[in-house]
C-alpha cells in the first residue's frame, strides 16, 4: 500500500513509519523541517501541514491509499498560550488533510486523545460523549469532528490513544522517558496519585494504528494499553522492572498544582472494541514496561 504518514518526527510518527515499511509499504514520511527520526526505507519529505495548498499538492501528488495523521501540536500547556497556533494545526490542517483524502479517494486515519474527554467518569467507551476542556483538547475535539464532517464513513477513522511512552524520546521527551532519565540519575519526581490514565507504549500504538490502516478499518477507535492506573503506581511499576529507587518518587495532587490548562483527572480509554478486533491486542502495563526496558537497555527503539 501506499501510505502517508504526517508528524515523523514524532514519537507515533516515527515509529509508525517504520514499522509500515518495514512490512513493505510504500511509505511517504511527512516532518517539518529536517528529517530527524531514523525511518528505515520511509521517503521523508518536509511539509509545513498548515499550508493548505502545499498540502494539497502533496496529496495529489503522492497519491496514497491511506492517510495517516499524528501530527499535532501536543504541548498542552503550550496550546492553552497559543490556541490560535492550536487550531491552525489541530483543526485546520485536519480539515485540509480531510478535504485532501476526499479528493483523491484516500482512507484518513487520525489520530486524537483521551483529552476529549473531561476526565470526570473514565475510563470511557468509544462513543462515550466528548466534554474536551482546554485549548488542546478544544482543538483535538475539533479536528475530529472535521474529519467527520468532511469524509464520508467508510473513508475515515479516529484513533484516540492516551500518555504515549518509549525510549529514546524521539522529538520531546514523554512520560516514560522523562521518567527514566530522572530516576537513573537519582534525581526526585512528583507524580500525580490523583490523576488516572491509559499508558500506551508507542510501538503498541503503532501497532494497532498500523492495522487499522492496512485493514481500512472505519469509525471510532481506541488505541491504549489495556490497563489504567494512576501516576504513581506507573511510576512505581517503572522503578519495580528497572531497579530504580521507588523511593525517589513524591506522590502529589493534581488538584493542588496551577497548571495552564486543566488535565482530566478520572480518565482512560476502555479498549474493548479493539481487542475484540484487531490482531494486535492492546499491551497489559507488564508487557508495556518489558519493552521500554528493552529499548533503555539497546538505547535505541
Ligand atoms: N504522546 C502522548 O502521550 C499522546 C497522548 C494522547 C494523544 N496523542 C496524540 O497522538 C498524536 C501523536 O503524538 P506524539 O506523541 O507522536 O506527538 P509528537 O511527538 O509531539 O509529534 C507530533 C509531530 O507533529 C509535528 N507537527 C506539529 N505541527 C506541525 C506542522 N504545522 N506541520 C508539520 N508537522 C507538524 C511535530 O513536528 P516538530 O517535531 O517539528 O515539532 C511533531 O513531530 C497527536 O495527535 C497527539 O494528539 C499523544
Amino acid at each position: 500500500m501506499r501510505i502517508v504518514v504526517t508528524g515523523a518526527n514524532g514519537l507515533i510518527g516515527s515509529r509508525l513509519a517504520r514499522l509500515l515499511s518495514s512490512r513493505g509499504h510504500d511509505v511517504i514520511a511527512w516532518g517539518r523541517g529536517p528529517q530527524r527520526a531514523t525511518l528505515n526505507a520511509a521517503k521523508y519529505q518536509s511539509l509545513e501541514l498548515t499550508d493548505a495548498r502545499a498540502v494539497s499538492s502533496a496529496v495529489s501528488a503522492a497519491f496514497p491509499q491511506v492517510i495517516i495523521n499524528p501530527a499535532a501540536m501536543t504541548d498542552v500547556d503550550g496550546c492553552e498560550r497559543d490556541p490560535l497556533g492550536a487550531w491552525d494545526i489541530n483543526v485546520g490542517a485536519v480539515a485540509t488533510l480531510a478535504r485532501a483524502a476526499r479528493l483523491s479517494a484516500s482512507f484518513l486515519l487520525h489520530v486524537s486523545t483521551d483529552y476529549v474527554f473531561d476526565g470526570d467518569a473514565g475510563p470511557y467507551q468509544v462513543d462515550a460523549t466528548p466534554n474536551p476542556r482546554g485549548a488542546y483538547a478544544l482543538t483535538k475535539h475539533a479536528g475530529e469532528q472535521a474529519v467527520r464532517a468532511l469524509l464520508p464513513a467508510d473513508a475515515w477513522a479516529i484513533a484516540r490513544t492516551a500518555v504515549v511512552y518509549g525510549w529514546p524520546a524521539e522529538g520531546k521527551s514523554n512520560f516514560g522517558s522523562w521518567l527514566i532519565s530522572s530516576l537513573s540519575e537519582g534525581k526526585k519526581v512528583s507524580l500525580f496519585a490523583d490523576q488516572r490514565v491509559s499508558t500506551t507504549h508507542a510501538d503498541n500504538a503503532a501497532a494497532m494504528l498500523a492495522e487499522l490502516a492496512e485493514r481500512k478499518l472505519p469509525g471510532l477507535w481506541h488505541v491504549a494499553g489495556a490497563e489504567v492506573t494512576d501516576r504513581v503506581e506507573f511510576g512505581q511499576r517503572l522503578c519495580a522492572r528497572f531497579g530504580f529507587d521507588a523511593s525517589l518518587i513524591t506522590p502529589a495532587r493534581m488538584v493542588d498544582v496551577r497548571l495552564a490548562s486543566p488535565r482530566p483527572a478520572r480518565s482512560g480509554l476502555q479498549v474493548d472494541r479493539t481487542t475484540n478486533t484487531l490482531k494486535a491486542a492492546p499491551w497489559t502495563l507488564a508487557e508495556g514496561l518489558e519493552a521500554l526496558l528493552a529499548e533503555y537497555r539497546k538505547g535505541r527503539p
